[in-house]
């Protein structure tokens, strides 16, 4: 299959055509997102609640994100790979974006980056768009700032969507290639959509977007505990594999697993 690149995205939204992306943190949901044509891949620092169990993003290291990026860009043989920026590894400026950025380039074979921020992170994406790496933008609720923002809190409604919209076009006219709207008011991701040239990718902002992108264990019901109302759940994986391992104990408890036909002979 041909390799997604940015001007998939660019065609994509031209033409009308949605773009669907799903996070990965591992070889094995790469390769099966991969094969079902999902078009591009986010290694989202998602993982801190995810895969490594911190509950929030905030501890989420380059370290930690780098292994997992490198293994989801082997995988993906067609969809586009994005590097997610974790907090704290770009915030200082546009010479400490510019370095995260290069270190997830050099050392993962991600296609991009993607960090948080409209206005306040401008010339950050603009540094690294010039060193000839794309950027994702990621506006409305930015989890590394839930503390800034007061929590899980919807954003852009009423008097705040002057500042979404200054924040979408600002990543915009920083060079970003596409731009993640997360948490908005289905209108506001509307407007932001028809007044943006590069595509929009909802994460809770509604239909009206270019795109869809979701967290892929809430996606396909492996996490546990509580699920925000935006997401549809396309398989209950967790009860799979809570079955998965009830049947596993009842047979071996009871002497039925391993039979004669999972045994080496002499
Ligand atoms: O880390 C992540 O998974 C994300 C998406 C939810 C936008 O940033
Ligand atoms: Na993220």
């Amino acid at each position: 299959p041909k390799k997604v690149r940015t001007r998939h995205f660019h065609n994509a939204k031209r033409q009308g055509i949605k773009i669907t992306g799903l996070t990965s943190y591992d070889q094995l949901s790469a390769a099966i997102f991969d094969a079902a044509g999902i078009d591009f891949l986010l290694v989202g620092d998602s993982a801190g609640n995810t895969v490594l169990g911190y509950g929030t993003t905030l501890p989420v290291t380059v370290d930690e994100l780098i292994p997992l990026t490198r293994a989801v860009a082997s995988a993906a043989k067609r969809a586009f790979v994005i590097a997610d920026m974790p907090f704290g590894s770009y915030e200082s400026g546009a010479d400490q974006a510019l370095h995260t950025a290069f270190r997830f380039m050099k050392e993962t074979g991600a296609q991009a980056v993607k960090l948080e921020g409209g206005v306040r992170s401008a010339e950050q994406i603009r540094r690294i768009v010039s060193a000839g790496i794309p950027v994702m933008g990621h506006v409305g609720f930015t989890p590394q700032s839930e503390h800034g923002l007061g929590g899980h809190v919807i954003q852009g409604r009423g008097t705040q969507l002057e500042q979404l919209l200054a924040d979408a076009h600002a990543v915009e006219d920083a060079g970003a290639f596409a731009v993640v709207l997360e948490m908005i008011p289905a209108e506001a991701a509307r407007r932001v959509t028809a007044e943006l040239e590069i595509p929009t990718i909802s994460v809770g902002a509604g239909p009206h977007t270019d795109g869809q992108l979701l967290v892929w264990t809430d996606w396909a019901g492996l996490t546990t505990g509580r699920i925000p109302k935006f997401v549809k759940q396309y398989a209950n994986l967790a009860a799979v594999l809570g079955e998965a391992a009830l049947a596993f104990r009842a047979d071996v408890e009871g002497g039925i697993y391993p039979g004669p036909e999972h045994s080496y002979d002499d």
